[in-house]
């Protein structure tokens, strides 16, 4: 089929991506980790695009942002979708390692990539993969908080998304530095965390000597999060 159509979104104040991916002959169309503040500008550009929204898929229960999918969905109609593991019971259907997603004309993978949370996934498809938090262009998501494990992330990122072939784009949930994608290849070379002539141990000691401060939403995102971004005033 042709190529699909593809849209790289992007949150200012999150420094979130949010992408979607469409099916260019039915216009069916997925939203991956949409921000519950641009929930408008994701509805502009379905609109725009023709395309018709079908599911929104979260790649984890986010501590930085909350999530503008319970939003879309009311708005419409499409189905909410989140890693098996998350321990969400607000979406419409769960993911388990290896189920695929069929979406018109093609068809997107979940892969269950814990260790920034526990619940991590990412999806892949049509030589592309979204990496949520766990990997990042020349970095990695943190494990300090929500069930993170670096020993976790580390078979992840090792085990799981290193496994993709190395041409596969790498599309991951924010980024800091202005960058917009990498490969498999790129990240197992140049990732100063990850690159796989790092060991696991020492991967361990880098994820544990990081001191970072709490997320400033986090204690508004991760229980409206649980909720899919519901408000509890909109209720
Ligand atoms: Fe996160």
């Amino acid at each position: 089929m042709a190529e699909l159509i593809f849209r790289q979104l992007f949150d200012t104040e999150s420094s979130t991506y949010t992408y979607l991916l469409a099916d260019p002959k039915t216009r069916a169309g997925v939203l991956i980790d949409p921000v519950l503040e641009r929930v408008a500008r994701d509805l502009k550009t379905l609109q725009e695009l023709d395309v018709k929204l079908k599911f929104i898929l979260e790649t984890h229960v986010h501590a930085d942002h909350i999530t503008g999918a319970d939003a879309l969905r009311a708005a419409t109609g499409a189905k909410v979708g989140i890693g098996a593991k998350s321990g969400v019971d607000c979406a419409d259907f769960l993911l388990a390692d290896g189920e695929k997603l069929k979406v018109d004309g093609f068809e997107i993978t979940a892969l269950s990539t814990p260790g920034h949370t526990a619940g991590c996934t990412s999806y892949f498809t049509s030589g592309m993969v979204f990496t949520g938090d766990a990997l990042f262009i020349r970095g990695t998501g943190r494990t300090d908080f929500q069930d993170g494990s670096p020993e976790r992330l580390y078979e992840s990122i090792h085990k799981k998304l290193f496994l993709l072939p190395n041409d596969t784009f790498v599309y991951p949930a924010h980024d800091y530095n202005g960058q917009t994608r990498s490969t498999i290849l790129e990240e197992k070379a140049f990732n100063p965390r990850a690159k796989t002539s790092i060991s696991k141990d020492e991967f361990i000691g880098i994820l544990k000597g990081l001191k970072l401060s709490d997320p400033k939403k986090i204690h508004e995102a991760v229980p409206a999060n649980l909720k899919c971004g519901r408000s509890e005033a909109a209720r």
